[in-house]
């Protein structure tokens, strides 16, 4: 079920570099699972832009984007009390009964957000690893350590956690891994952790965000899908890897 509604925003602050954490309050009874993301309507822009869902809260939504572009730029002028519109109840979302007894959650920069959710729903018994290329970029690790997983942070440049990549703190002794980040990342973990079951939330470009267009279509081993509508989150064996 998805839903178009005028959300308040309540705050709206920057939490690491080029990274803002928004908090809006409004109509959030078609977000369901942990995984899915909304469509933000911005003023002057034809499409929406897609960003994950990274909490909710009874009526309060809670967004991180970075600021890439035009509209993630309008997006952080935005001040408490201003107005956004939201397409909410889109994407399938992460399957918390694939966990198991040792679930891993592995986060690269903005896609950090939609596992905090997740972690959240697994009563933050988990596992989560948090990449990031720098100290400056790094968000949300005592948010992770404040529901009781065990986080691990690593940096590409080593200024901040362990140095190295999201690969090099992973280890086979997992249930299930869930992830979402850059595509490259992913594609590592995949290899990494191949044989175990793994779930990766995949990025593309976004036309409509509710299966209408075929806009954000990928060949899987599957068939063609719909990154909005049969994802974003897909089994990592069902992803054909590109180099
Ligand atoms: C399902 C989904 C969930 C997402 N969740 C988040 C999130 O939680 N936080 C967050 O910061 N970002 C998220 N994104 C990416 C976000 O949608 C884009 O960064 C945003 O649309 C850029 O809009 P813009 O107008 O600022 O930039 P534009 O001016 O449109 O583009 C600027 C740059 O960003 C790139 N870009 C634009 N859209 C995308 C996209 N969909 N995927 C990858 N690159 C893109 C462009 O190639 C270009 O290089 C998500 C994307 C998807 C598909
Ligand atoms: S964006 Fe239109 S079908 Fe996915």
């Amino acid at each position: 079920m998805q839903r178009i509604c005028d959300f308040t925003v309540s705050s709206n602050m920057q939490i690491a570099k080029r990274v803002f954490q928004m908090k809006l309050v409004g109509d959030t009874s078609a977000i369901v699972n942990a995984g899915e993301f909304v469509n933000v309507r911005i003023d002057g822009l034809f499409l929406r832009r897609p960003i994950s869902v990274c909490d909710v809260d009874g009526d309060e939504l809670t967004l991180i984007y970075k600021t890439v572009g035009k509209g993630t730029d309008a997006m952080s002028e935005l001040k408490s009390g201003a107005t956004l519109n939201l397409l909410t109840g889109l994407g399938n979302g992460y399957g918390l009964s694939l966990a198991g007894e040792r679930p891993l959650l592995v986060g690269g920069g903005v896609g950090v957000p939609p596992l905090y959710l997740l972690a959240k729903r697994l009563g933050g018994k988990c596992k989560v690893v948090l990449g990031f290329n720098s100290a400056d970029e790094v968000f949300y690790e005592e948010e992770f350590a404040k529901l009781g997983a065990d986080v691990t942070v690593v940096t590409v440049d080593g200024s901040y956690g362990k140095k190295g990549f999201v690969t090099d703190a992973v280890d086979g002794d997992i249930t299930h891994w869930y992830a979402c980040g850059p595509y490259a990342m992913l594609r590592a973990l995949a290899k990494k952790l191949e044989g175990v079951g793994g779930s990766v939330s995949i990025e593309e470009r976004m036309g409509c965000g509710f299966g209408a267009c075929m806009g954000c279509s990928i060949i899987t081993k599957n068939g063609v899908k719909r990154v909005c509508k049969e994802g974003p989150v897909f089994d990592a064996e069902e992803v054909i890897w590109h180099m």
